[in-house]
């Protein structure tokens, strides 16, 4: 079992002052950063680059950035994005090499993440369950913040868990979208131990009792 872990996604945050919403992170005993990538393709929206992150690497030399690609060819862009990440996080949806993906993301000595939309079967990572860090289960179809939390994928991340034990593999289960006090203690429940949480945390008014909720 993996110590649970908030990571605040920068996404929520203003893009004209993102320092302004690290700092806030900064102040508190949290280890993970969400970084939220989108092409306009893949997802319906655009986020931030490479050049963002690297631009906020070095006022968070710390935090463990965990880097979420929703984009239609990330194949094509490990390389930018591995300068300044911890982790990258792969869809398991668009069509590209998704194995020697995850073998360029390990072999530049990054941990490796695989994601699944809300619709996905879980039978679609269990080819790659032993070549991953980190099982990302959106809880939301990604392209934008703010939305509500699908409560069917509870059940996925239960059977992900079960998959986890019965196979004995490392890999955390990490869950994003529409994560809040109230939905996080359910994924919690249901086997997850690595909660995204964009808007929840930018809009809480005690932001070390919400870390508390949700990691302790
Ligand atoms: C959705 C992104 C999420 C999102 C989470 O496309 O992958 O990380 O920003 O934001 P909230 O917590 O607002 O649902
Ligand atoms: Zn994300």
């Amino acid at each position: 079992p993996f110590p649970p872990k908030l990571a605040p996604s920068m996404l929520a945050g203003n893009h004209a002052n993102l320092r302004d919403g690290l700092e806030k992170i900064l102040k508190l005993p949290i280890e993970w950063l969400h970084l939220d990538i989108m092409d306009g393709h893949f997802v319906p929206n655009l986020s931030f680059g490479p050049k963002t992150i690297d631009d906020l690497r070095p006022i968070a030399p710390d935090l463990f950035f965990d880097t979420h690609l929703m984009l239609a060819r990330p194949d094509l862009m490990i390389d930018a994005f591995a300068k300044s990440s911890d982790q990258i996080t792969i869809h398991v949806e668009p069509f590209y090499p998704i194995r020697e993906t995850l073998h360029a993301i390990r072999d530049k000595g990054l941990k490796a993440g695989l994601a699944l939309n809300p619709g996905t079967p879980l039978e679609r990572a269990l080819p790659f369950l032993e070549e991953i860090d980190l099982l990302l289960l959106m809880t939301v179809q990604p392209g934008f913040g703010g939305q509500s939390f699908r409560t069917e994928v509870l059940e996925k991340i239960q059977a992900a868990d079960q998959i986890r034990r019965e196979k004995d593999l490392p890999f955390r289960i990490e869950v994003d979208g529409g994560v809040d006090a109230e939905t996080g203690p359910q994924c919690r429940q249901a086997g997850a131990d690595t909660f995204v949480c964009g808007t929840a945390f930018f809009k809480a008014d005690n932001l070390e009792k919400f870390r508390q909720g949700i990691e302790e």
